[in-house]
C-alpha cells in the first residue's frame, strides 16, 4: 500500500505547531496578534465540535458551578472554533475581562502582567482533529473552553487580578537586591512559587461544594479523561490546600496528576494569593525547594526589565 499522510492536501488551517500565520508572527516578534477567522479549516473546526462534544456530558457532572454558569453565559457554538470579539462581548461586561489573542509563549511576568489587566492572554490554534486527547501546547480549546468561563465569575476574577499584582510586587522585591547572583536566586525561586501556586490552583484546582468536590482548574476543565480521573480515582491525592505545601512541591506536565489541592471558594482563594504576597514581602519565597517548574531565561528577564 502506499504510504499517504492523513493530512496530505489539507490545509494547514490554524493547527497547532502547524499553523504558517503563527510562524510568520512569531518570525517577526509579535506577541501580540489579532484572530483571523477565514483560515481555519474544516478540520479545526471538526476538532473543536468533537472537543466540545466530548466534553459536555462530564462539565455537568464534574465541573463547579461558576463555570458551567460561566459556559452557558459565554453563548460558545458547539460546532465552530470561537471568534475571541464575540467571546469578549459576553465576557467583557461581566468581570472586564478579555481573551487577548497571542502568537505562543508568553514570559511569565507579562502573562501576569495581562492578568492584572483583565487580560488572558489566548492561543489561536487549536489541536488537531486526529490528536484530540494529549497536547503539551495550550491550544484555544483549553484557553476558551477550560479558562475564560472561569472570568466571568467576580470572586475567581478578583483573585486573578489579584495574583498578577503579586508579579509587580515580585519585580520590586527583587529590583531592590544589589548582588545579582542573589536576585536571580530568590527571582526564580519566587516565580518558581508562583508558577506552582497558579498550576495547583488556576490550573487544576478543585474546590468542595455542596455536591462534593468539583472541579475549577482549567487543566482539568479541558481533559476529557483527567476531568473524571481527578474525582473519581482512588489513587488522586487530595487534600486541602495549604499554600507552604503548595509552593514547595513540584509537578510534572506530561501525566495525570497525581496530587490535587481543594480550595473551599473563590474568597478562600482570594486570600491564598494574598498570603503569597505577604509572604513574598517576607522573604519566604525565596528560597523555596528545587525542581519542577524549570524557570527559564525568558521568564527572568521579563520580571528584571519590569
Ligand atoms: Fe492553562
Amino acid at each position: 500500500m502506499p504510504e499517504t499522510s492523513v493530512l496530505e492536501g489539507i490545509q494547514p488551517g490554524l493547527t497547532t505547531t502547524q499553523a504558517p500565520f503563527i510562524e510568520q508572527a512569531k518570525a517577526s516578534g509579535q506577541l501580540y496578534i489579532h484572530q483571523p477567522y477565514e483560515p481555519y479549516s474544516e478540520e479545526n473546526h471538526e476538532a473543536w465540535r468533537r472537543l466540545y462534544s466530548r466534553l459536555a456530558p462530564r462539565w455537568e457532572r464534574y465541573a463547579n458551578e461558576h463555570f458551567l454558569k460561566g459556559i452557558e453565559s459565554l453563548c460558545l457554538d458547539p460546532q465552530r472554533v470561537p471568534r475571541l470579539t464575540e467571546v469578549n462581548r459576553f465576557l467583557n461586561p461581566l468581570t472586564g475581562f478579555q481573551a487577548k489573542p497571542v502568537s505562543g509563549y508568553v514570559p511569565a511576568f507579562l502573562f501576569f502582567d495581562c492578568l492584572r489587566n483583565r487580560e488572558f492572554p489566548t492561543t489561536i490554534t487549536i489541536r488537531r482533529s486526529d490528536h484530540l486527547d494529549y497536547l503539551p501546547e495550550p491550544d484555544i480549546f483549553h484557553d476558551i473552553a477550560g479558562h475564560v468561563p472561569m472570568h466571568t465569575d467576580k470572586n475567581f476574577a478578583e483573585a486573578l487580578v489579584r495574583f498578577g499584582e503579586c508579579a509587580h510586587t515580585a519585580a520590586d522585591l527583587v529590583s531592590g537586591i544589589r548582588d545579582e547572583e542573589t536576585r536571580i536566586h530568590c527571582l526564580t525561586s519566587i516565580i518558581k512559587a508562583m508558577a506552582r501556586f497558579f498550576w495547583f490552583t488556576v490550573e487544576f484546582g478543585l474546590m468542595r461544594g455542596k455536591d462534593g468536590l468539583k472541579v475549577y482548574g482549567s487543566g482539568l476543565l479541558s481533559s476529557y479523561g483527567e476531568i473524571a480521573h481527578a474525582i473519581d480515582a482512588p489513587e488522586v491525592q487530595r487534600y486541602p490546600i495549604q499554600l507552604e505545601w503548595a509552593v514547595n512541591q513540584g509537578f510534572e506536565i506530561d501525566h495525570y496528576q497525581p496530587l490535587l489541592f481543594i480550595v473551599d471558594s473563590f474568597d478562600h482563594l482570594f486570600s491564598l494569593v494574598d498570603q503569597l504576597e505577604k509572604w513574598m514581602r517576607a522573604g519566604k519565597l525565596n528560597n523555596v525547594a528545587p525542581g519542577e517548574p524549570d524557570v527559564n531565561e525568558a521568564d527572568l528577564k521579563s520580571f528584571l526589565r519590569a
